[in-house]
């Protein structure tokens, strides 16, 4: 059985990052931060290491390099491209003439991104975007898929593509036609094994009244599930249920056709699976349970994922959560998962200490307290009063804030009085 993950990421002169390094745990990483901190670009950054073809999603300068280091069952790679790739290029125009490989460290080979494809042992990461929806198509029959070495071409150049969704090239009903007219055939035996095992573990996924299940594919080949005890199909099913068919399809599809003979089996396969906004679409009870589903269908791969959701951070165990903070200042990062578990804290703990919310609190009561600010602010008496007494209509009564600025007005009619 073998093992293959993501180590680092390096990304110099990339987008907003004058410098990025990130450590990841061989097993779960949950990305969080505020908006525009560049959580997508950090996935965009290791999706660049692996295909020179979608090198137009970022904008490069001559000092720009990015490199991604991997354990690639026991033996140190480093993918990437060096300082002086890129001379002056303009938007949505890399036009590089030279790939420098990346800066070498001992005993770790160096590879530039071009020849991924092939000095990669056939390791090739999965990217899902944060679009997700099942859009209808019909499906007419089984169709035939490619050769392994085509679907890792496939999947190596599409990266970048699929992870801001410009590629629509995923079609979980037509792997699932697929699925149900091989899984019998007796040269099939490791499909039919991985199909029960998704069959098995779905409804463990899913929250727990809802009963979810694959129940059957009829003569019209349209893929039949159960949800709260009613049928349903595919496209009806809820937006959560489709987001959370999508990445599971989508990864056994992409471990039965980029692996070798005797390494399809999804309990066993390792590799890299990076999801942007994990938790969209997902009702809150789900965002709770989702990390050890996924733990449990796929035993051995490495998720980096992004998110926004105090619940899937709750849900994280130790070393599984990297935090961003927006650097406007000097936008030098470096960052690991850090050891603290929060699933002892709160909501609104997460939200406000993790990922640096700060308005979390009753939005009025926020804008009432800047009101009565700037009515102290500007000396007019009456108008603070006021202001005071309508933050006190939804202020807790021994709210703080509200103490002072009664002891401040206090002060202030005092003084006007003298
Ligand atoms: N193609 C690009 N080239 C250069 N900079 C970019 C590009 N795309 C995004 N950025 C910069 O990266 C910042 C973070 O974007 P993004 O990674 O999407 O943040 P997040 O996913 O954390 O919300 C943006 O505010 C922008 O300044
Ligand atoms: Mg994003």
């Amino acid at each position: 059985m073998s093992s293959s993950y993501i180590e680092k990421l390096h990304l110099s002169h990339f987008r907003q990052f004058k410098t990025l390094d990130v450590e990841f745990n061989h097993r779960f990483n949950f990305i969080s931060g505020p908006n525009g901190c560049g959580k997508t670009s950090i996935l965009a950054g290791i999706s660049h290491c692996f295909n020179q073809y979608s090198l137009d999603f970022t904008r490069f300068n001559s000092n720009s390099e990015f490199w991604t280091d991997l354990n690639l069952d026991g033996k140190k790679v480093r993918t990437g491209l060096g300082k002086g790739s890129f001379t002056g290029s303009s938007y949505r125009s890399n036009s590089s003439d030279v790939y420098n490989p990346p800066i070498a460290e001992e005993n770790r080979i160096a590879i530039p991104t071009y020849q991924s494809e092939s000095r990669l042992d056939g390791f090739c990461p999965l990217f899902i975007g944060a679009e997700r929806s099942i859009k209808y198509k019909k499906i007419v029959g089984m169709t035939r898929e490619s050769e392994r070495q085509q679907q890792i071409h496939g999947y190596t150049r599409k990266g970048t593509e699929l992870l801001y969704g410009l590629n629509d090239s995923y079609n979980i009903k037509q792997w699932f036609i697929n699925r149900y007219f091989i899984i019998d055939k007796d040269w099939a035996t490791v499909e039919k094994e991985n199909w029960n095992h998704m069959i098995e573990f779905l409804p463990t996924l899913a929250p727990f009244d809802s009963n979810f299940s694959y129940i059957r594919i009829g003569r019209d080949l349209e893929p039949v599930f159960s949800l709260y005890g009613q049928e349903c199909y595919l496209e009806e099913l809820s937006a959560g249920f489709q987001a959370i068919l999508f990445i599971i399809a989508n990864i056994f599809e992409w471990i039965e056709a980029t692996r070798e003979e005797g390494e399809r089996l999804v309990k066993d396969a390792s590799g890299t699976v990076l999801i942007d906004e994990l938790d969209i679409h997902l009702h809150p009870e789900w965002q709770f349970t989702l990390r050890d589903g996924l733990s449990n269908i796929f035993p051995q791969l490495q998720f980096i994922v992004t998110t926004h959701s105090p619940h899937l951070l709750s849900s994280a165990k130790e070393n599984e959560i990297i935090i961003m903070q927006r650097h406007h200042d000097k936008n030098e990062y470096s960052l690991k998962p850090s050891s603290k578990r929060y699933s002892g804290w709160n909501t609104d703990q997460i939200l406000s200490e993790v990922m640096g919310v700060v308005s979390i609190e009753n939005k009025e009561y926020e804008q009432l307290i800047v009101a009565a600010l700037n009515k102290m602010e500007e000396g007019k008496i009456q108008e603070f009063r006021y202001a005071i007494d309508a933050l006190s209509k939804v202020a807790h009564p021994n709210d703080s804030i509200l103490t002072v600025l009664n002891t401040k007005y206090a002060s202030m009619v005092a003084l006007s009085n003298d």
